[in-house]
């Protein structure tokens, strides 16, 4: 006799089979370059894979150096021939058309990143339309691009901000289509040409929008070469006709970016980890702190750099909150992620589950008190796919390898706390200051705390909000540089200082 939840897994099986044979081209997918799609010189392919069922969902082309090596030439090319010559309302034009198209199958792109991604459909919208609201805002920024004079007795001097050329750009896998338009619009708006590799593990979404938008694009000013870090990244981020790179994944990585570009002294854009706190203040309403909590921790299943990962609780609330906090967890949905009412889908891949309960692992080998979840789930689709319950582990040191290192899995690390001065400077004792946030109604505390914690972006009452304009990026080894708003084009232009003699020729 088949059981219900076997009759549950073949239904969400075929259901996600279904939908990926109406909305996914067949593959293998090619790389895109100048204008046409290439295998290049390799045949060799990898799948990607439907992190729901563990099923694949089309194969895709493994790009090489030389695969590389040729969408720089074309970018550079477009670049030289094409697109320096472009005016900033044309650049305008185009991003406006790029949000266009976007947003006319907005639902279908949410869609693909559901089945490639395994995020909640409910978030994946919201991926998709603040990739529409990034690509509108920075048409308009393409307009703003401007230079200054400087004042001087006999000399006229001017700056003027200019594009790199070609910019190379690697992105991860947690919000393919959002993360790869908050490096795309900004540098095509500057005026560069991009070369760009989407994360191995989610390059659908970025492929079928490229088919969407090939018509309207120039050749060769957005290339997409897919592929592993090191047969495809690395030759991207090293390439010495690269002059300036944006990267977001692991510090790790990063760390070798930064490496790579010593060697050309190519500027870099790094958006890395994070170990980001939520300080709950005494003065907090613990219903509401624990619906931001759950909110900072487990949006997007805890794999966002900004996660609310060190839930710091001021002793005076924290039997309360802490009650608020489980019973809120203990409501998550987890499940298919087609669903509308699912919350935490799976993890992106069988990694990152390793990974997570490794840390997990790690907390339990201690004192640790694991408070909620702790552990995947064998039971239908739970057991097929990269599932990981909500977790929450209390009793661990605020030294602990589990309290300071990234796990970007569902697993929240809660912490106590009394005095001020020593809880900041727990709470900034990471290698990491991305974010932070504090949920309090007590306006000088909330200042206090935004002054305090060292981290690029501070959420007082909410957290992981990053509309467009809201510049993001991180202190300490979070990374280097700004993205998302106007002072991003800084990192994709270059100041050319044009001084001119007033005086008497000389
Ligand atoms: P990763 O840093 O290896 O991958 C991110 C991107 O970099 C992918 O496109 C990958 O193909 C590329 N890449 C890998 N090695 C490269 C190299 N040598 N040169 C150039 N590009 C390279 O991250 P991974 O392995 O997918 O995830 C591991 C951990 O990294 C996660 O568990 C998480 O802690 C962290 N991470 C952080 C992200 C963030 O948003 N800051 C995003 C993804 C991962
Ligand atoms: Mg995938």
């Amino acid at each position: 006799m088949t059981s219900h939840s076997e009759i549950d897994t073949l239904r969400i099986k075929a259901r996600h089979a279904e939908l990926a044979e109406s909305l996914l081209p067949s593959g293998p997918l090619k790389h895109f370059v100048d204008g046409e799609w290439i295998t290049g010189r390799g045949d060799d392919t990898f799948q990607s894979i439907d992190p729901t069922t563990g099923e694949s969902l089309v194969g895709v082309y493994e790009g090489t150096k030389e695969e590389v090596n040729r969408a720089v030439d074309a970018a550079w090319e477009a670049y030289e021939q094409r697109w320096s010559e472009t005016t900033p309302a044309e650049r305008q034009q185009l991003l406006l058309t790029m949000a266009d198209r976007l947003e006319a199958r907005a639902e279908d792109f949410a869609l693909i990143e559901v089945l490639d991604n395994g995020k909640p459909i409910t978030e994946a919208r919201e991926d998709i339309e603040l990739a529409v609201d990034h690509f509108r805002y920075f048409a308009g920024a393409a307009r703003n691009i401007e230079g200054k004079t400087v004042p001087h007795k006999e000399l006229h001097i001017q700056t003027r901000r200019e594009p790199y050329g070609v910019v190379g750009q690697v992105v991860p896998w947690n919000f393919p289509l959002l993360l790869a338009t908050w490096k795309l619009a900004p540098a095509l708006a500057a005026g560069n040409t991009v070369v760009l590799k989407p994360a191995e593990q989610t390059p659908i979404s970025l492929l079928t929008y490229m088919r969407e938008i090939a018509d309207v694009l120039p050749d060769g000013v957005v290339n997409v070469v897919t592929g592993f870090g090191p047969e495809t990244g690395a030759p991207l981020v090293s390439h010495e006709r690269v002059p300036k790179v944006a990267f977001t994944g692991s510090t790790e990585v990063g760390q070798g970016v930064m490496k790579a570009a010593a060697n050309t002294i190519s500027d870099i854009t790094l958006e890395l980890g994070g170990k980001s706190p939520l300080i709950v203040a005494p003065d907090a309403d613990p219903a509401e702190a624990a619906d931001i909590a759950v909110d900072a921790m487990f949006f997007n299943g805890g794999e966002c750099c900004s996660a609310g990962t060190r839930l710091f609780i001021h002793e005076s609330i924290a039997d309360e909150f802490v009650d608020a906090f489980l019973d809120a967890v203990g409501k998550l949905q987890m499940g298919d992620p087609l669903e509308e009412s699912t919350d935490i889908g799976p993890q992106v891949s069988r990694a990152e589950v390793e990974k997570t309960l490794h840390y997990i692992g790690l907390a339990r080998d201690s004192d640790a008190s694991i408070l909620r979840g702790g552990g995947t789930v064998e039971e239908g689709i739970l057991a097929e796919g990269c599932f990981v319950e909500p977790t929450v582990i209390a009793d661990v040191g605020a030294d602990s390898t589990v309290a300071t290192q990234e796990i970007f899995g569902p697993v929240e690390i809660m912490l106590e706390w009394d005095g001020y001065d020593e809880m900041v400077a727990r709470a900034n004792n990471v290698d990491y200051g991305l974010a932070a946030g504090v949920v309090t109604d007590d306006l000088s505390f909330a200042h206090r705390i935004a002054e305090d914690i060292m981290a690029g972006n501070i959420w007082v009452n909410t957290f992981n909000r990053l509309p467009a304009g809201q510049p993001f990026g991180g202190y300490k080894q979070s990374g280097i540089g700004r993205e998302g708003a106007m002072e991003t084009l800084r990192e994709y232009t270059q100041t050319k200082s044009i001084t001119m003699n007033l005086g008497d020729g000389q």
